[in-house]
């Protein structure tokens, strides 16, 4: 970085959206701004925003208000510059944000977002750029990270909707089946089926096998336990295309005659102000990716192992999921609470 010209960082934030991700432009700028003296530049619409050269200058006034807001003042959007396509029309992205990059008299920039940023993150660290990425999102599925910011948030809203399904399944006494997202990984299941009192908790990480569940829930009915509660993550295997809520629902009705409702909790998720733990995560994030910036340490992504702050290469995180071990504690100790996995327990 050059000794007369103030520094300048640009921020973006790309795939889906979850609550923190404001916290963490906040903790970014004002670490920069107040601490390090730098500028800051907010870029629209993720990666869309450097391609068309979208963006903004952050100040404090920006930055004022924002902690506790939901998504992301700056937009954000899946756009993948490096993805192929076969179209003559196609334009050569990576350049384009290379050249803007330069254009915009950036000295550094800022991706806050989930794996698939991460691996955006890495390619563009390899093509020379001062890049550092901050993991976020609901489904907590980030590598070289032991929590991302907007998992409590999502675990709070998915914890207190499969609370109020047990009011109304005991009023009913019926079976409620609730499908929360994650994606592929079943972080947000798991967690939310236990604070949640879930009787059983279909993740995609363990095959199941719907005549073990439906045995359950038959066993739990002849108990006399007046109703049961099934959370199913949204990436379990069922046919493409279909909810795995709907999936699982029909299939109990049919095995056990027991009365069942879906909900799909959806992206009710991804929304409203985030949780305290995700706002100081988020904080954290921000202030350590700028720490960053200032030692020249780029190519990395901040992360949390335990409770301290760590970082480490984009290029070992890029493109790599972090899924739920099937030697997980929790997941074995929680059988022996007689939670039912959808499978025999070795
Ligand atoms: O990655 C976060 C997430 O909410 C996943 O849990 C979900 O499967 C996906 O995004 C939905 O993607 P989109 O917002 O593009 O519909």
């Amino acid at each position: 970085m050059s000794a007369t010209k103030r520094p300048r960082i640009g921020i973006l934030t790309a795939g889906g959206d979850c609550p923190g991700i404001n916290a963490a432009i906040r903790g970014v700028g004002k670490t920069a701004i107040l601490e390090h003296g730098m500028e800051v530049v907010g870029i629209s619409t993720g990666f869309l925003g450097l391609i068309n050269q979208e963006y903004t200058i952050l100040d404090e006034n920006q930055l004022s208000g924002i902690l506790t807001v939901g998504g992301t003042i700056l937009g954000t959007s899946r756009e993948n510059p490096f993805k192929k396509t076969n179209s003559f029309l196609s334009v050569d992205k990576p350049r384009l944000i290379k050249k803007h990059y330069k254009e915009m008299g950036l000295d550094a920039l800022v991706c806050i977002g989930g794996n698939g940023t991460m691996r955006t993150a890495a390619h563009l660290a390899e093509e020379g750029l001062n890049v550092i990425g901050i993991p976020k999102t609901i489904d907590n599925d980030v590598w070289g990270t032991d929590v991302t910011f907007g998992f409590d948030s999502a675990l709070w809203i998915a914890t207190d909707a499969i609370d109020r399904l047990h009011t109304t399944a005991n009023s009913h006494k019926r079976i409620m089946v609730i499908e929360v997202m994650g994606h592929h990984a079943g972080w947000l299941a798991l967690y939310s089926g236990i604070a949640g009192g879930g009787d059983v908790i279909l993740l995609p990480e363990i095959e199941f096998d719907i005549d073990i569940v439906a045995k359950c829930l038959k066993r739990r009915a002849i108990n006399k336990k007046p109703y049961s509660i099934v959370v199913v993550a949204e990436g379990i295997p069922i046919k493409k295309g279909e909810s795995a809520a709907r999936y699982i629902g029909e299939a109990i009705k049919n095995k056990t005659g027991l009365e069942t409702r879906e909900t799909i909790l959806g992206y009710i998720q991804r929304g409203g102000s985030p949780s305290p733990m995700d706002r100081v995560l988020a904080t954290r994030f921000g202030a350590a990716a700028v720490e960053l910036i200032a030692s020249e340490n780029y190519g990395q992504m901040v992360s949390l192992r335990g409770n301290q702050i760590s970082s480490i290469p984009l290029s070992e995180v890029g493109g790599k999921l972090r899924l739920v071990p099937l030697d997980l504690p929790l997941i074995h100790k929680t059988r022996k609470m007689g939670v039912c996995f959808g499978d025999e327990p070795d």
